[in-house]
């Protein structure tokens, strides 16, 4: 097998109007998703994954993970294994994120609620500050524990309302008996858009009060 320093520098990305988009890589890395700032593929048959970030982004891999390394080995995180000048080598999480159980209809519980409440407890007695907490960054495994990706933003000092926003809408609207437990795709982009563009900021403070 190929270093992950290698299997690195074999995916290359090509301009296609203002985005960036994967133009080649080595057959042995499998594409499963990707972000605003990089692209994952999961490596052969390995449980782990390279994340590779665009060439605009390319210092938070260094920032990411100095943060794995704070957060320490915990049952909520990848476990951190190795970062280069564009890369990082985390853990494979099977199972689906939070956007996929409602796309799919995969029941989110209220324990699950609880259990990612605890996992943020714990980074911030590790000295950080969780942010970007969204649906697309939190995962439900097979075993129905949580795990939650991309932590790169949790040194950042503002503080970032996502989850409790997030916890907000899942006691008014996700537990309702009416609410379909499964959400066309095209919503959630829509209300995740609204929110990003601070549209919806108000109707979190005046309509969600917990
Ligand atoms: N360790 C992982 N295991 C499984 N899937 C992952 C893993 N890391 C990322 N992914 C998938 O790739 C997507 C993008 O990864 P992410 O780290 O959030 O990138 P970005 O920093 O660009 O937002 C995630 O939403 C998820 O679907
Ligand atoms: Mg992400």
């Amino acid at each position: 097998m190929q270093s992950f320093s290698e299997l690195a520098q074999s995916v290359i990305f090509r301009r296609k109007g203002s985005k960036l988009v994967l133009s080649e890589k080595a057959d042995e890395l499998q594409f499963i998703g990707n972000g605003r700032s990089a692209v994952v593929f999961r490596v052969g048959t390995t449980n782990k994954v390279l994340k590779v970030f665009l060439p605009p982004f390319i210092h938070i891999a260094k920032e990411e993970a100095e943060i794995y390394k704070a957060l320490g080995e915990q049952p909520f995180y990848p476990k951190f294994y190795e970062v280069g000048p564009n890369y990082l080598v985390i853990d494979y999480i099977e199972g689906h994120t939070l956007f996929n159980c409602l796309l799919k209809g995969v029941t989110i519980e209220w324990k699950h609620i609880k259990e990612i409440d605890y996992a943020l407890i714990l980074a911030k007695t590790n000295g950080l500050n969780p942010s970007d907490i969204h649906l697309r960054n939190i995962f439900i495994t097979p075993n129905g524990s949580i795990k939650i990706i991309d932590v790169a933003r949790f040194r950042q000092r503002k503080t970032c309302s996502q989850w409790s926003d997030l916890k907000k809408a899942y006691s008014k609207y996700y537990q309702h008996k009416l609410f379909p437990k499964k959400v066309p795709a095209f919503f959630l982009n829509l209300i995740a858009f609204l929110y990003k563009k601070s549209f919806l900021q108000s109707f979190f403070t005046n309509r969600l009060r917990m």
